[in-house]
């Protein structure tokens, strides 16, 4: 996994999604949540200013709450839609169906369209306070594919801010799995800020496991995470990581 340490991690994001869109990428993947918001103001920026065109391309969702529909203020499927795919030029965009009558029959549709679709070329990704990759909580399984899931206590709280309050934040989604998650070619990872440094640290550093969701990404062969100098406090080599060789 590469690390970069950066104050501008959105630069990064928005650089290896150039990149494949310009390759040629036909899907990327994409997360909603704070920590991608600049990144993809500077894709939107991008596309407005220097003609990189998403014509062609499509774009899948990690996730969705389960009972919010596709116009509710805080569905996935809104989120996106007003903060980044409304600005570009995309061909489609899919997110998984939170409110169809058979959940699981749902979850398993999606990861087909992702294999119909796929592969996924570059995969945006945050990082929840407690390691969560999508909505994969701790004791995920690696192989785990597109399913229902509960969201933990602490994903709740988090998102809370959404919402007005926890009460009101679904407790559970279809989120894509750790194994589907890392099927794409590459993810690439964003943190920022003091409240991301555990997380960060345990992703990296920490053992590779169902403890910290996130740490599958050491498994993959070209993953980058990109955090700042906050969400970097934690790691302990954080200065090896900014030699050329790591
Ligand atoms: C969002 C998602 C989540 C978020 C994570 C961090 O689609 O799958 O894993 O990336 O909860 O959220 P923020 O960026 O809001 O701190």
């Amino acid at each position: 996994m590469r690390i970069v340490i950066t104050e501008q991690p959105e630069l990064v994001i928005a650089d290896r999604v150039a990149a494949a869109v310009r390759d040629g990428a036909r899907t990327i993947g994409l997360a909603t949540g704070s920590s991608p918001l600049k990144a993809y103001g500077e894709l939107i920026r991008r596309h407005r200013d220097e003609g990189l065109s998403f014509a062609g391309v499509s774009a899948v969702l990690l996730d969705e709450y389960i009972g919010l529909p596709p116009d509710h203020s805080q569905s996935f499927a809104r989120f996106i839609r007003e903060h980044l795919t409304d600005g570009l030029d995309l061909a489609a965009v899919y997110a998984p169906d939170g409110m169809a009558a058979d959940l699981p029959a749902a979850a398993r549709a999606y990861d087909e369209l992702i294999a119909r679709f796929g592969p996924v070329s570059v995969q945006v990704l945050g990082i929840g306070a407690n390691g969560h990759l999508g909505f994969n909580e701790p004791g995920s399984s690696f192989t785990s594919r597109s399913r229902v899931v509960q969201l933990a206590r602490r994903t709740r709280e988090d998102n809370a801010r959404f919402f007005g309050s926890v009460d009101q934040v679904p407790s559970s989604a279809i989120t894509q799995g750790l194994g589907t998650i890392c099927e794409a070619q590459e993810p690439v990872l964003i943190a920022t800020g003091e409240a991301k440094a555990e997380a960060v640290a345990a992703a990296v550093e920490g053992p590779v496991g169902v403890g910290c969701p996130a740490s599958v990404l050491r498994r993959h062969p070209h993953a980058t995470i990109a955090v700042d100098e906050a969400a970097a406090g934690l790691l302990h080599h954080r200065e090896r990581y900014r030699l050329p060789d790591t």
